[in-house]
């Protein structure tokens, strides 16, 4: 009975594709569990808020309470898009202790990055180190723009998938510059310290030896992401050429003074363009706030909802124009 079997596996599939998940957040955002995450409302809508917060249960900010380094030569990464993911989780800046939210496009839709055939979603484990800023008046003379106002972007290498909200401990390996609609864009490249390959890996051309063509495959994933919705491809500073491992990590310090600026009361109001700098541990600073302050006592109680999974929008292939194939591109660049 060919038929009524058919017809079976046609409505399973349909109904499957409307399934309500359940959060699969894991409780502890880090493997030695010092902090716990908090969710907040149902992933793929626009109020999903992933906050952090320690041991006691009082909230922190993954932009400013979490430590630049745990030890020597290691920083801290906070994951906000795992690898091959689509929807653009990012750390909020405007929000009160600045929980991890959906990026939104200009028609408030919520942001999820093309499958950019071939690759699915994000290349790598992807987010930033936490207590760095990409300070907006400073300008980056050898490309003429200026910081993006975010904290500083990391891809990290290891095999792991990560999660939204997880923060590994990493090894700085290199780096690129991007210029991304007319901002500093910095992408550092990192490898999770548990990874099996992290002792091998310990600057760029370790990448090169152990992941032949990632790195010209991400330089021109970042080239054209953007393409699908933007139509405009994003440029790369120094030609394209790539840091190692010393000034990779020299930038990262570098955008930690500028973040010791902002948390420190140095940068004005008007000039972090809406950045909350409210932080509970950070002894000292002007936005230092207790556990049963009005800030503190904002941030929402735990409430992990069901959610649905956005569908065939994030499921489809996303393919550029022929001139754009940066497949191609990555070896005639190569050859410049
Ligand atoms: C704020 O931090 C910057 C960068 O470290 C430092 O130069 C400055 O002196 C600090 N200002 C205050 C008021 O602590």
């Amino acid at each position: 009975m060919a038929l009524p079997s058919l017809l079976l596996a046609t409505i399973m599939l349909l109904s499957s594709s409307k399934i309500a998940f359940t959060q699969e957040q894991p409780h502890c955002a880090d493997i030695d569990c010092h902090y716990k995450l908090r969710p907040v409302g149902a992933k793929h809508t626009s109020d999903y808020a992933l906050y952090l917060e320690n041991n006691e249960g009082t909230p922190m900010s993954f932009f400013h309470d979490v430590p630049l380094q745990p030890s020597e030569n290691v920083f801290n990464m906070v994951v906000e898009i795992p690898r091959w993911d689509n929807a653009k989780l990012e750390t909020t800046k405007e929000v009160v202790m600045n929980p991890i939210k959906h990026d939104k496009n200009k028609d408030g839709s919520l942001r999820y990055v093309p499958n950019l055939f071939p690759i699915n979603g994000y290349p790598a484990n992807y987010g930033m180190i936490p207590k760095t800023w990409e300070d907006s008046y400073v300008l980056t003379k050898s490309t003429g723009t200026y910081g993006d106002n975010d904290p500083i972007d990391v891809l990290e290498l290891g095999c792991e998938v990560g999660f939204a909200g997880q923060i590994k401990q990493v090894k700085v390996l290199g780096g690129l510059i991007l210029v991304d609609e007319d901002q500093t864009d910095w992408k550092i490249f990192t490898i999770d310290v548990r990874d099996p390959l992290a002792s091998s890996m310990n600057d760029l051309e370790d990448i090169e030896s152990h992941y032949p063509g990632f790195v010209d495959l991400v330089k021109n994933w970042f080239t054209v992401y953007k393409i699908p919705s933007t139509g405009k491809p994003n440029t790369l500073g120094f030609d394209g050429k790539c840091i190692g491992k010393e000034e990779a990590t020299k930038k990262v310090y570098e955008m930690h003074e500028y973040w010791k600026r902002l948390i420190n009361g140095t940068i004005a109001e008007e000039d972090t363009k809406g950045i909350q700098r409210f932080t509970t541990t950070t002894v000292g600073s002007p936005y230092q706030v207790g556990p049963s302050s009005p800030q503190v006592k904002s941030v929402p109680k735990a409430n992990p909802q069901p959610y649905t999974k956005p569908g065939v929008a994030v499921e489809k292939w996303a393919f550029l124009p022929a001139e754009w194939s940066f497949l191609e591109k990555a070896k005639s660049d190569d050859e410049v």
